[in-house]
Parts: structure tokens; sequence; C-alpha cells
């Protein structure tokens, strides 16, 4: 067996044991449709880091392999409280890897999986750091171009008035860049649609506004408890980002102040010319509009999967909210 297969057709516990460019593999963290992503030990640092191996057939193409040496390079360049630090970026044996700080805590997608609909000052507090991440590597000349909730990873905050701390991750890593049909040419699946904006999906150049609308979209789920758009087929799923005015939020998320929805439709405008400037644009607009947008921006009524207790005050600092307290349970 060659290398390459043992790394990513093997079973997942094959790589334990191992050593990789001087880090030994420990577990498997997860797997998305691209890579593999183990808990690692740097042998040279004696540090506990998050090894990314990327799928080999991405190692073969060489638009990627460009995008993933010059992006993993501006990407480590940035240095920001809510950008998962890149230590190295590398290639061993035809496999591109990256180490990067390993974060304790889950990711958005299993969060939301597992507890539902945020609390809508939560969903705010998460966003802003969100943002402020974007809007820093916007102004390193950065567009992520995936931004969706596996890619969003929640760990433990440093006091009760900062619950949890957020960390954007995966820059320039998309196939969709290589292939806007939800497909590439070996047949392989891109990855999740709910986040593509109407102008990655019409092959027109990107800018920060691009990962704008991928923003909105995965904010306003972390609200609604879905994306904006919900189509049975891919084919469909792009037709409505493009041409389809996405539902107003308020119709999934009843308690919501209606000053949300115009937030949200301006962020998830089909031109970039009409969305928000920025991710903090966006997100001081949606703060605005639901917590001080007058006696409708105090109400709400619970959602599916909102544990947050009946008239528990949306801004009291204590205690942390429940959906937060499994996230942190130690990785076995
Ligand atoms: N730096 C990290 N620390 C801890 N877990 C991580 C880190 N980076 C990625 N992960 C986890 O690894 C899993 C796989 O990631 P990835 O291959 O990027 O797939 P996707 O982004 O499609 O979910 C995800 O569940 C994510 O939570
Ligand atoms: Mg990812």
């Amino acid at each position: 067996m060659n290398r390459e297969t043992s790394l990513f057709s093997g079973r997942p516990s094959e790589l334990v044991g191992q050593q990789i460019a001087g880090y030994r593999i420990e577990q498997e963290i997860g797997r998305g449709g691209m890579a593999v992503v183990y808990r690692a030990r740097d042998l040279r640092l004696e540090r506990t880091v998050a090894l990314k191996l990327l799928a080999p057939e991405l190692a073969r193409n060489d638009t990627f392999r460009r995008r993933f040496t010059h992006e993993s390079r501006a990407a480590a360049a940035i240095d920001h409280p809510h950008i998962v630090p890149v230590f190295e970026a590398g290639e061993t044996d035809g496999v591109l890897y990256i180490a990067m700080r390993y974060v304790a805590g889950s990711d958005l997608r299993h969060l939301l999986d597992r507890e539902g609909p945020l609390p809508p000052a939560t969903a705010v507090r998460v966003a802003a750091q969100v943002a402020s991440a974007l809007d820093a590597a916007h102004d390193h000349g950065l567009v992520h171009r995936d931004v969706k909730p596996g890619n969003i990873l929640v760990s433990r905050g440093t006091d009760s008035d900062h619950p949890e701390h957020v960390y954007l991750t995966d820059f320039g890593l998309t196939k969709k860049s290589l292939s806007l049909t939800g497909f590439t040419t070996v047949g392989q699946f891109v990855g999740t649609l709910d986040y593509v904006a109407p102008e990655q999906i019409s092959g027109k150049p990107v800018d920060a506004r691009c990962d704008v609308y991928g923003f909105a979209c995965v904010v306003y789920e972390t609200l609604a408890g879905h994306p904006p758009f919900r189509r049975d087929d891919d084919m469909a799923l792009l037709w409505a980002h493009q041409y389809d005015d996405p539902p107003p939020l308020t119709e999934a998320r009843p308690g919501i102040a209606a000053q949300a929805d115009p937030v949200f439709a301006k962020a998830l405008a089909k031109r970039p010319d009409d969305r928000y400037p920025s991710c903090l644009d966006f997100v001081a607009a949606l703060r605005a509009a639901t917590t001080g947008g007058g006696p409708a921006g105090a109400v709400r009524t619970p959602a599916r999967g909102d544990r947050q207790r009946p008239g528990a005050g949306e801004e009291r600092p204590q205690p942390p909210p429940r959906w937060a307290e499994p996230v942190f349970l130690p990785r076995p």
C-alpha cells in the first residue's frame, strides 16, 4: 500500500501513533470533504496541535497547490484573536498538511445540530467575533470564500461576560473556487452550497463582499435553525442564491424584532454593491435591530432547541448559557 492510500482510505485509527513531518498523530478529530484533521503532538516543541492532511487529489491540482501555498502563508501572517493560528504548512510525500492551534471545543455545525438555534444575544456575540476575523482578513487582501458553520470553532471564553471564544479557520482551502457546479472534475462533491454567494456561482470575481454574503447565511442559520435557502437539489439551491429573495428571518424565528429582516435582506443582496461593506457593519446593524429596536427588540419567544430558561434576561451576563456547557467537555 503506498503512503497516499494509507493516509486516506484506511481506517481512521490507522494513522494513530504514526509520525508525519515531525508530528505524532494522536487521534482523529474529524473529516470534511477534502481533509482529515487529527490531534497531534508537535515533537519539536512538545505541544498539541491540530494537523490537517489534505486529500491527495488536491495536492495534484496545480491551481489548488498555488492557492494553498499563497493563502496559508497569508493566513499565517494574520495575527488575530479570532483566527486559528497556523503554525506550519507544507508537503510531505505528496501530502499537503497544515499544523495549527488545537482548539478544544466544538465547531458551530455540531453545536447547531446539537442545540438548535442560538439565543439572539449569543448569536450576535458569536457573529461579532467571526466578523472581526473576516474583516481583518479582508484588510490583508484575503477573501475566505468558504464561510460556513464547520469552519467556525467555538471554545470556552475568558469569563462570564465572554462565555465563548470563537475562531475562524480554513482560509483558501475551498474547492468551490475550482469548480462552481458542486463537483470537481473527478466527480467529488465540493461541500455545502448553503453559503455560496451569487457571484461565486456565476464565476464573477469575488471580493470581501462574497464573505459578507456567506457570513450572513451563517448568522441567519444561527438564529433560524436553518440557512436562508433550502431546496431539494443543488441546482435549485444555486438558482435560489442567484435569483430568489431570502425568506424573512422573522418567519422562522417569530420572536426576533422585525427590524432584523431588512438587515438580512441587505446582507444577502444579490449584488455585492448593495450589501454591507464589511462584516462588522452587518453585525452592528443586526445588534441594533435585535437589541436597540424599541420594545419589539426585547420580545422573543422560545424557538426549537432554544434551551435558555424562560424569562431569562437576554443581556444578563450570568450564568453562561446552558447551550455552551457540553461544548467544553475535553475531547476523549
Ligand atoms: N484547529 C482545530 N482544532 C480543533 N478541531 C478542528 C480544528 N480544525 C478543524 N477541526 C475540526 O475538524 C473537523 C474537520 O474539519 P474540516 O476537514 O475542515 O471539515 P469541515 O470544515 O468541512 O467540517 C471539523 O469537525 C472541525 O471541527
Ligand atoms: Mg473546515
